[in-house]
């Protein structure tokens, strides 16, 4: 029989690799809360409308990645490409997203993009992001900056660069289009055909286009800093005044634009030297103007959003100790009974505790613990059963304990020999 295979893009998450996702989300979780951030689940899918009214119909997103199918009551729904959407959707429904109130929620889950898969993109990849809804001064800006660099440092990601800029609002913005768009029309040969195309439409898009023909004429398009209105100036300054005091590096990068048209002054970027290509770790921005777009109240925006894939590959090998603490082994056949009694109580501890299977021989069972990186294993055998004790072997250590042993209910005072017993081992006695 012919072997089904999963879907190109989309991948398994095994261990230890899964020990790795469950660590990073337990630190990183650990930062939103100190920010005061709340948790929001939102759906995988949501109308499609959603995402083409708030990405932009011209961008690649919307234009040629997004997972869009037809509901049986025609309906067209898609597989979110990202979350900011779906959590001004979510807020404005319950009502979160008000004039003088201030929605902190993060978000954690699966985001579907049908790119071209290589190392660090897939078509389903994770994301972690937040939105902080209904701030529209700069301290809020220089705050999620910080709360981006917090997280990538509590995830043990230190070599990073934040990258800065100011895409201008709907003041100025139209003006640095028309220039941008003129640049484009002037070099229009040196374009590429979906280049030419986008030129009348989204010229901003112009910017983040990969075909190395336009990415080189790009170099010399005219930036967005020398068409942004005072306001928006100021509000930049401001940003990176803040970022200033509290030690915050960054480089302020003229081109940056994102590929997501709901953004509007501040935009950042944080890359990972160590990834290639695909070296952004997370992105974000301002989107004043958004949940209006989506028939909220005017309010403003700032979010981002962390790829775990990449942050964990770019973090390296900081695993979680998945090894057992415990490996209980039952010798004789009928120990499989008490055996089962005792890592049921030891696990109820709250130890990490594994469970062999009866009838082999001790030194295939010990193999087995060894095997396994167990610290302690706990063998059951007919000798120890008659005698009402358990011998507890140090594996690391290769010392025998006898414990006494009141089958039954032993597993809380045994969890307490055991981590005596570790930390003891610890301090070296
Ligand atoms: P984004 O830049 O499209 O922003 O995605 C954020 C991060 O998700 C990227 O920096 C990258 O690490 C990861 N990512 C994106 N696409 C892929 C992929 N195909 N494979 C693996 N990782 C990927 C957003 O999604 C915005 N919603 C962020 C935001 C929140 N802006 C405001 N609020």
């Amino acid at each position: 029989m012919e072997t089904l295979r999963g879907v190109r893009g989309f991948h398994d998450i095994l261990p230890p690799q899964s020990a790795r996702f469950a660590a990073v989300e337990t630190r990183l979780r650990g930062m939103l809360e100190a920010y005061n951030y709340a948790e929001i689940r939102t759906p995988i899918a949501e109308r499609t409308e959603l995402f083409a009214r708030s990405l932009g119909e011209t961008t690649d997103i919307v234009e040629k990645e997004m997972y869009t199918f037809d509901d049986r009551d025609g309906t067209s729904l898609t597989l979110r490409p990202e979350g900011t959407a779906s959590v001004v959707r979510a807020a404005i429904e319950a009502g979160i997203a008000q004039p003088e109130r201030v929605a902190k929620l993060y978000y954690l889950g699966p985001m579907f993009r049908r790119e071209r898969p290589q190392r660090g993109r897939y078509r389903q990849f994770h994301q972690i992001g937040v939105e902080l809804i209904g701030r529209d001064d700069a301290l809020a800006d220089a705050e999620v900056i910080a709360l981006v660099m917090d997280c990538l440092d509590a995830a043990g990601l230190r070599d990073v660069e934040l990258v800065l800029n100011s895409l201008g609002d709907h003041t100025c913005r139209p003006a640095y289009r028309a220039a941008l768009a003129a640049y484009g029309r002037a070099h229009a040969g040196a374009l590429c055909a979906n280049c030419r195309q986008r030129l009348e439409r989204n010229p901003l898009r112009l910017l983040d286009c990969k075909e190395e023909g336009c990415r080189e004429l790009m170099t010399h398009a005219p930036v967005v800093g020398e068409y942004l209105c005072e306001p928006c100036r100021a509000h930049i300054a401001e940003v990176e005044r803040l970022l200033t005091a509290a030690d915050i590096a960054y480089t302020k990068e003229p081109r940056l634009v994102r590929g997501l048209d709901y953004y509007v002054r501040t935009a950042f970027e944080v890359l990972a030297q160590n990834l290639g290509a695909q070296n952004a770790v997370g992105g974000g921005g301002r989107y004043d103007g958004l949940v209006a777009a989506l028939g909220g109240p005017a309010l403003g925006g700032i979010g981002f959003a962390l790829g775990l894939e990449r942050l964990i590959m770019a973090a390296g090998e900081d695993v979680a100790d998945r090894r057992p603490e415990v490996c209980v082994i039952p010798l004789a056949d009928d120990a499989s009974v008490p055996a089962f009694q005792l890592a049921r109580s030891l696990r109820l501890a709250g130890t990490r505790c594994e469970l062999e299977t009866s009838g082999r021989s001790v030194r295939s069972a010990m193999r087995r613990a060894d095997k396994l990186g167990a610290h302690f294993a706990v063998l059951l055998g007919e000798e120890e059963l008659r005698a009402g004790r358990a011998t507890l072997r140090d594996m690391w250590r290769q010392a025998d304990h006898r414990l006494a042993l009141a089958l039954g209910g032993t597993g809380p005072v045994l969890a307490d020999a055991i981590r005596e017993l570790a930390a003891a081992g610890e301090r070296g006695v």
